[in-house]
């Protein structure tokens, strides 16, 4: 299996090069390059002996049907879009590791079937709201959802047809009955297998999050004839909210919040800044406390906007409850780890991911691979090798435990 984990590294690796920017790896929903990317990956499906079809909001598919018609299904998923500068293995390993599993798992009785699926948009970037693909699944991506606009005022419904695919399609684009089960192989992107020196981790929950657009609305000026008791500057007032934003996370155990994004206005050497907008995104294990502490920061923001003689606007974005895994596809898997000989540790994860989406309508589980250095959303996250080696032996132990169980 060593060398199916070398093929896995390297094609997540060729993948990365699919990619808007030049030198660095940026593939945001229904971006050109997210063709080339369905085209490599539905080549490799079609060789596992998958069927492969492209949905209503460019989710990628391959089935590899059971030998029995109606037989049960496991789903093996992860998205295949990405920040802007990522690194080469976020989401898109657990779709190369799903097509990696079902080729592995053929010509075994065949009572179980397996449907790798690469979903369009799990980050959020491009339209400002995430899990895009995942939400188009389980029905909970609304017709007004269509209507949001990129920074090229290109709506989420342009997208779908820019990219040759038909919104009418949407209501098709929900999953088919008869899955039993939902697994997402991703890196972990934190810490903590690294400080334990373990290859792999169980989810048995995940952080809950909100994502917030705030604006700070002051007076653009000239940055040398405007005196300083005369200014209404949206950046010094940005700034003071974004170091309370640091303070208040720091002082409450388990909960980060992050000013990740910022856009200035006029956004010149010479001008005071006229408007601000900051990002906001807020995790939590217990979802009452994250949305106090929410609530508590876009207070400081609206004391701080009137104190400076500010306008404040707030748009809540996503408010996504912490979510729990199914407790016997966790029981299940982490059987796998044990029978494969490697050390079982159960965590909550702190990034979001598409089992978040998944996991109120299928029973769902994670597995996470070690991140080397704890990095991620960086060009500097890696895997190793022995890890995804070691996730490829779980991965198809507890596909042989399933096929058991609903053969
Ligand atoms: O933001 C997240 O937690 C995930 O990486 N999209
Ligand atoms: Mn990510
Ligand atoms: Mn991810």
């Amino acid at each position: 299996m060593k060398e199916q984990a070398r093929k896995a590294i390297r094609l997540c690796r060729e993948l990365a090069l699919c990619t808007e920017e030049q030198g660095k790896i940026t593939r945001t929903f229904l971006s050109p390059p997210m063709k080339n990317v369905h085209r490599a990956l539905s080549d490799w499906m079609g060789d596992a002996g998958m069927r492969t079809w492209v949905d209503a909001v460019g989710n990628l598919h391959g089935i590899l049907p059971a030998a029995r018609t109606s037989a049960p299904r496991l789903l093996i998923g992860s998205h295949l879009d990405t920040v802007p500068d990522a690194g080469a293995f976020d989401g898109v390993l657990g779709v190369v590791l799903g097509i990696l599993l079902a080729e592995s798992f053929q010509g075994w009785r065949q009572e179980l079937g397996i449907e790798v699926i690469g979903f369009s948009d799990e980050e959020g970037v491009r339209f400002g709201t995430p899990f895009i693909g995942s939400r188009a699944l389980v029905g909970s991506l609304h017709e007004a959802d269509l209507d949001l606009r990129d920074r090229q005022n290109r709506s989420l419904r342009d997208a779908i047809r820019d990219f040759g695919l038909d919104t009418s399609g949407l209501k098709h684009a929900r999953l088919a009955g008869g899955a039993i089960g939902y697994l997402e192989l991703h890196i972990e992107q934190g810490p903590v297998l690294e400080s334990l020196d373990y290859p792999l981790g169980i989810v048995n929950a995940l952080a809950g999050q909100s994502r917030l657009d705030l604006t700070f609305g002051g007076k653009a000026n000239h940055a040398g004839t405007t005196p300083m008791n005369m200014r209404r500057d949206a950046m010094a007032g940005a700034a003071e909210w974004i170091l309370e934003v640091e303070r208040e996370a720091a002082s409450q155990e388990g909960l980060v919040a992050t000013v990740g994004r910022i856009e200035v206005a006029p956004n010149a050497t010479n001008a005071i800044p006229g408007s601000v907008s900051a990002s906001l995104d807020v995790r939590h294990a217990a979802d009452s406390l994250r949305r106090e502490h929410v609530d508590q920061l876009v207070s400081a923001a609206r004391a701080i906007a009137r104190r400076r003689g500010l306008e404040l606007t707030c748009r809540r974005q996503l408010d996504l409850p912490a979510t729990r895994m199914d407790a016997t596809m966790c029981k299940r898997l982490e059987q796998a780890v044990q029978a494969m000989g490697y050390p079982v540790h159960r965590m909550t994860s702190g990034a979001g991911h598409d089992a978040m989406i998944m996991a109120p309508h299928v029973p769902s589980t994670m597995l996470f691979l070690r991140s080397p250095g704890g990095v991620s959303h960086s060009r500097e996250e890696s895997v190793l090798v022995d890890d995804v080696e070691a996730a490829l032996a779980v991965g198809l132990e507890f596909l042989q435990v399933l096929e058991v169980q609903y053969a």
